[in-house]
């Protein structure tokens, strides 16, 4: 019986995207900068360069949203020429895990090496090159997280990779980036679900798992934090106010942290299966059964607290702020009823995560959960 704290180091605040020249510099020499093409073009992105005009960089953009496995593979080739000896990534969570899995790859062999079983070899690796991560988005909290995942197109399937390697070696929040509404409601989204389920999962004292601890009181403490943060941020934030914004990005980092130890249950699970089959972003993928879940274990005491920080039904309270802001539900993203049977057995393969759930769940649970998405 145990649990660990796995964190990065952090700078948090505004305009610390400045500080990023001379933290890569204590890293390394050569950084590769690996971006998206949006961010690529952004103001944001120029300051994150002007810090390393006096060292060796090169920039690779070719991070798509979602990334699957022939994007790393580009991103890997181009890391093998370049030959960097640090990595900063300045983007979405997709940006920060492609950056992680690419620096995975260089360590020997290929993607599939790491990707766990029964899809991949689950090959754990040892140390690898410094990351700085520096998010644009405030949801997946990859910068403090030991994850990173990945479409795999032939299988419908994204697969997530937690070694512990894979944690940033710094991360940079600067919470003055406004971002479009829709990715930012999107990214909320997924934090506040991190938060949710990293609070809910079950206890490190009743479930081991190959790498996530369990609740424990520290992460529960970040976690409640955090939802607190977003039940009260997260609108106000989307409408435009700097400060909710800045909140908005702490708490995506606090709920990294809670669930990059505690781990994550039913929606991260049904979320892979739902991204398999839709191109809806990660954060509206777990949200589309996230009030169905709630519902699920309603009876689970800590979903009270979180009914308590709502000041409604905790199910309720999750649908009212993805109306606010904009998330469609699960019926909105092209999926139907002949779908369930696929997403039951795909979110059958994350049984890493669904040991996590607070109750037993299996086939009929699951069907349930995707049946009375589909309701709201
Ligand atoms: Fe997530």
């Amino acid at each position: 019986m145990k649990f660990q704290l796995r964190a990065a180091k952090a700078i948090i605040g505004r305009d610390v995207i400045d500080l990023l020249g001379g933290e890569v510099k204590r890293f390394g020499k050569r950084v590769l900068v690996v971006t998206g093409k949006n961010v690529s073009k952004t103001e944001f992105f120029k300051r994150a360069l002007e810090g390393l005009s006096d060292i060796d960089y090169e920039v690779w953009r070719g991070v798509k949203p979602e990334p699957d496995v022939n994007v790393i593979e580009e991103g890997v080739e181009f890391a093998k020429n370049f030959n960097p000896d640090v990595f900063a990534a300045v983007g979405g969570g997709s940006v920060i895990d492609a950056a992680k899995l690419i620096n995975l790859c260089l360590n020997g062999g290929e993607l599939f090496d790491y990707v766990p079983p029964p899809i991949g070899k689950g090959i754990v690796a040892q140390e690898l090159k410094p990351l700085v991560a520096v998010p644009t988005t405030f949801g997946t909290g990859s910068e403090t997280t030991c994850a990173a995942v990945v479409k795999i197109p032939e299988l419908g399937i994204k697969a997530g990779i937690v070694q512990e390697c894979l944690l940033p070696k710094l991360a940079i929040v600067d919470g003055g980036i406004e971002l479009p509404k829709h990715i930012a409601a999107s990214a909320g989204m997924d934090a506040l679900m991190h938060a949710i389920e990293a609070y809910t999962c079950k206890s490190f004292d009743e479930v081991e798992t190959y790498f996530y601890s369990g609740s424990n009181p520290i992460s529960d403490a970040l976690a409640e934090k955090a939802i607190e943060l977003i039940v009260k941020n997260f609108v106000p934030s989307i409408n435009g106010d700097d400060n909710a914004r800045m909140n908005m990005a702490i708490a995506s980092h606090i709920a990294g942290i809670a669930f990059g130890n505690a781990g994550v249950h039913i929606p991260h699970a049904a979320s892979h299966a739902i991204g398999g089959l839709s191109n809806a972003p990660h954060g509206v993928c777990v949200a589309s059964v996230a009030p169905a879940v709630l519902e699920f274990i309603s009876d689970c005491p800590k979903v009270k607290r979180i009914s308590e920080i709502f000041g409604c039904k905790a199910s309720e309270g999750v649908l009212r702020i993805m109306h606010e802001v904009g998330i469609p539900t699960l019926s909105k993203l092209g999926i139907g009823r002949d779908d369930i049977g696929t997403l039951v057995e795909n979110t059958k393969k994350l049984k890493r995560l669904l040991v996590l759930s607070p109750k037993p769940v299996g086939d009929e649970e699951l069907r349930l959960i995707f049946e009375k998405s589909l309701s709201y």
